[in-house]
């Protein structure tokens, strides 16, 4: 009787164990036919009782019962565990592939922010993020563009019907976020989507990328900002020898501000894509304003910083040769297979 009691202990063990480890249903079935089988060690076991007297039978009877409507569950179980996973397989084999069918990549947009998150990264930056709805006071305020300052205009913004709240027109308005998370030192780069109401055409579209770099640190100067524009743009262009210039730009969040050039990666003497001059206007940049640093609550007279910024899409036209900025949403798919 004891030994009858512990043999009933241990196939219940060994019977679920074997069920969670099976992989297939043919494995599963297998377990099936030897405890559950006509043949099955409960058979085997029920077959014994024969032997026994009546009280024991009285005992052993219900206890091999609830063994058996056990181990039946359990088989249950396991058997809807391996059906699911198989018809997972078969609606979502991600390595079916058929002659002549299109294959997906990842999209230019991903390929270009990766590579610059790479070089600003292994430059110390970080890689920030911002809200592309906004509200006047990070796109504009605190950016040193007051409301009626004719900035705004040129802005050519697109208001949302809920009351201060709008699409951003640049990144820039990523640099108040991230002075007001943390306190200098601070150096990220924000990658994103800008928008503005503008005619579409072969080099101006409504939605296009801008990079965003700002740093902000004890003693920075414009020589930082010259050497990182310089670094970056020989990187990117992956010509060590490009060179830059500096023109004074006016952009209200930075003073001085300056537009730089870099020169043409493609000749030495002009051609179609420098226009002759040897030279392209590439980023807009300066040192942080004053007003742009108190804003966030940072002590203009103890930090200064450089911002630094750009289209990414014209930066991949220049380097790819591409000639309409509308590509890059288009969905074609001859576009994108390029890349
Ligand atoms: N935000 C400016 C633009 O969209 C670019 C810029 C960024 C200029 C940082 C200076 C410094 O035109």
């Amino acid at each position: 009787m004891k030994k009858i009691k512990d043999t009933i202990e241990k196939i219940e063990k060994s019977c679920m164990q074997s069920c969670s480890k099976a992989k297939t249903a043919d494995e599963l079935e297998q377990i099936r036919v030897e405890y559950l089988g006509r043949n099955g060690k409960i058979a085997e076991l029920m077959s014994t009782l024969k032997n026994c007297s009546l009280e024991e039978k009285r005992e052993l009877g219900p206890l091999l019962n609830t063994l058996k409507t056990l181990l039946q569950e359990t088989y249950e179980t396991h058997k809807k565990r391996i059906d699911a996973k198989s018809i997972t397989k078969q609606l979502f084999d991600v390595t079916a592939y058929r002659p002549h069918q299109l294959r997906g990549s990842t999209h230019i947009y991903t390929q270009l922010i990766h590579e610059l998150s790479t070089i600003f990264i292994s430059m110390g930056y970080t890689v920030a993020d911002g809200p592309e709805v906004e509200t006047e006071y990070y796109n504009f305020t605190t950016l040193n563009i007051p409301e009626d300052h004719p900035a705004r205009d040129s802005h050519d913004t697109f208001w949302l019907c809920s009351p201060d709240r709008l699409l951003r027109t640049h990144t820039s308005s990523v640099q108040a976020h991230e002075m007001e998370k943390t306190t200098p030192p601070l150096a990220v780069f924000a990658p994103g989507r800008a928008y503005r109401s503008e005619a579409t055409d072969a080099t101006h579209d409504f939605m296009f990328t801008q990079g965003e770099i700002l740093l902000i640190n004890t003693d920075v100067s414009i020589s930082n900002l010259l050497a990182t524009a310089q670094e970056f743009l020989q990187a990117f262009f992956g010509k060590n020898d490009l060179k830059i210039r500096v023109r004074p730009g006016y952009f209200p969040f930075v003073e001085p501000g300056l537009e730089i050039d870099g020169s043409c990666p493609f000749c030495t003497t002009g051609c179609a894509i420098c226009k002759k001059t040897g030279w392209i206007e590439l980023l807009g940049s300066g040192l942080v304003h004053p007003k742009v640093l108190q804003y966030s609550g940072i002590d203009p007279e103890k930090y200064s910083g450089f911002a630094l910024g750009f289209g990414i899409e014209r930066l991949a036209m220049i380097k790819y040769g591409i000639n309409d900025i509308r590509l890059f949403h288009s969905s074609n798919i001859s576009f994108m297979n390029q890349f």
